[in-house]
């Protein structure tokens, strides 16, 4: 599908002042940035827009603020010294958002300036979408880019909101993650094997479902397979389940089956009998799972079936762990599946929150065709839910 909303390249943002809404909701300790992934992504967006004479007032949430007022370990002072660092342009930043600092900084702004305002969450209105919050942010722009794919899902102030006020356009993160994560349900080249893990059917059965539309092979493990065991009529021991989602995920199997979807559940796994650090793992078969034992990971004979089934795949979208790859012994699994997406030549899309963790752990990142920014973002967004921020943009 293609991108169906403007962007920066469908105005003309010469000489205009931009208000950019982007994602650096980065981990910050003590001052210092870790992964720096998000702010690099806005990059390209940042230099077009200079490049193109535009003034730019960036603004972004970090963390999950009280809302009443400034909170030193959640300011962006020290990511817009990072982004300084990263692009290269000098970036200014003013330690207020909705005040007489802001604007006074914002109003400063000229063409190919660079100005990052403080934590947009630091007021509790802007998390409900208060259209005095969106009034005062549309006024320090003349046109609003939301770049901000991993936070697109929130309809709160500063996603939304300007949109209703001045002319709203999508950066170019936001427009190469939605036509990614949507190009799989639209034309993905086959076999397309989907690959789900994590901890709960929960959480992931809006995913499992949408994704049984569109693919041709759908692997699940991690934690949730052993709802799905139960469905099957299994024993899972200590493992993790939920016993309210069984029928759930009973549907889920009977549905792939009538749309001809092959579904791939564990063979075996790697059991253990308490959940720490010092716990030892051994193998056994799904159908034999013992009472007093909780899988942890995939087994051997599961990671070959699932690298087998990735190695034949077109594309490939992952999104969740194959066992509780935190904790070494209980990682092979999730390295063996990361591995084998890195190793085949099919287009990889890895949608956002612990799989990218994994491949980032495995230092497997370069080798895959896109991750995601988005963890709750491009989880909606698999789910066929559309994103209130995206909505809010200009029809193409
Ligand atoms: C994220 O990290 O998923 C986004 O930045 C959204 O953050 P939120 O879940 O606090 O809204």
């Amino acid at each position: 599908m293609a991108f169906t909303k403007k962007t920066v390249r469908d105005i003309d943002v010469n000489g205009k002042r931009v208000l950019m809404r982007v994602d650096f909701n980065v981990p910050v300790k003590d001052g210092v940035v870790g992964d720096i992934t998000r702010i690099q992504k806005a990059i390209p967006t940042i230099k077009y827009l200079k490049e193109h004479g535009a003034g730019i007032v960036l603004m972004s949430h970090l963390g999950r603020p009280s809302g009443t007022g400034y909170e030193e370990a959640l300011s962006l002072a020290p990511v817009a010294k990072k982004l300084e660092e990263l692009s290269g342009y000098k970036v200014s930043f003013v330690a207020d958002t909705y005040g007489e600092e802001a604007k006074a900084a914002v109003e400063a702004v000229k063409p190919g300036d660079i100005l990052l305002l403080e934590n947009v969450r630091f007021l509790k209105a802007e998390k409900k979408n208060d259209p005095e919050v969106a009034k005062k942010l549309a006024s320090y722009g003349d046109i609003f880019v939301l770049d901000a794919f991993g936070t697109a899902h929130r309809a709160q102030g500063s996603v939304v909101g300007p949109a209703a006020y001045i002319p709203a356009v999508a950066g170019f993160l936001l427009e190469k993650e939605v036509d990614t994560l949507t190009s799989i349900f639209s034309e993905p080249k086959r076999p397309f094997v989907a690959i789900v893990g994590g901890s709960k059917v929960s959480s992931k059965i809006g995913v499992l479902d949408h994704l049984i539309d569109s693919c041709d092979t759908l692997i699940i493990g991690g934690g949730m397979a052993y709802t799905f065991f139960l469905a099957q009529g299994y024993q899972v021991g200590t493992s993790l389940q939920e016993p309210d989602w069984v029928e759930r995920a009973g549907e889920m199997l009977k549905k792939a089956q009538e749309k001809g979807v092959k579904i791939l559940l564990p063979v075996d796994n790697i059991v253990t009998d308490h959940f720490g650090e010092d716990a030892v793992g051994e193998a056994v078969a799904s159908n034999a799972i013992p009472s007093d034992r909780m899988g942890m990971d995939i087994g051997p004979k599961t990671e070959k079936l699932y690298a087998d089934a990735v190695s034949g795949a077109a594309t490939v979208f992952w999104n969740g762990p194959m066992g509780v790859f935190e904790m070494d012994q209980f990682a092979h699994g999730t390295e063996v599946v990361a591995k084998a997406i890195a190793d085949s030549s099919c287009t990889s899309i890895i949608g956002g929150g612990d799989s990218v963790a994994a491949i980032n752990k495995f230092g497997l990142a370069d080798k895959m065709s896109w991750i995601s920014t988005g963890g709750g973002a491009s989880m909606e967004l698999v789910e066929g839910k559309a994103l209130p921020g995206v909505e809010a943009l200009l029809d193409a």
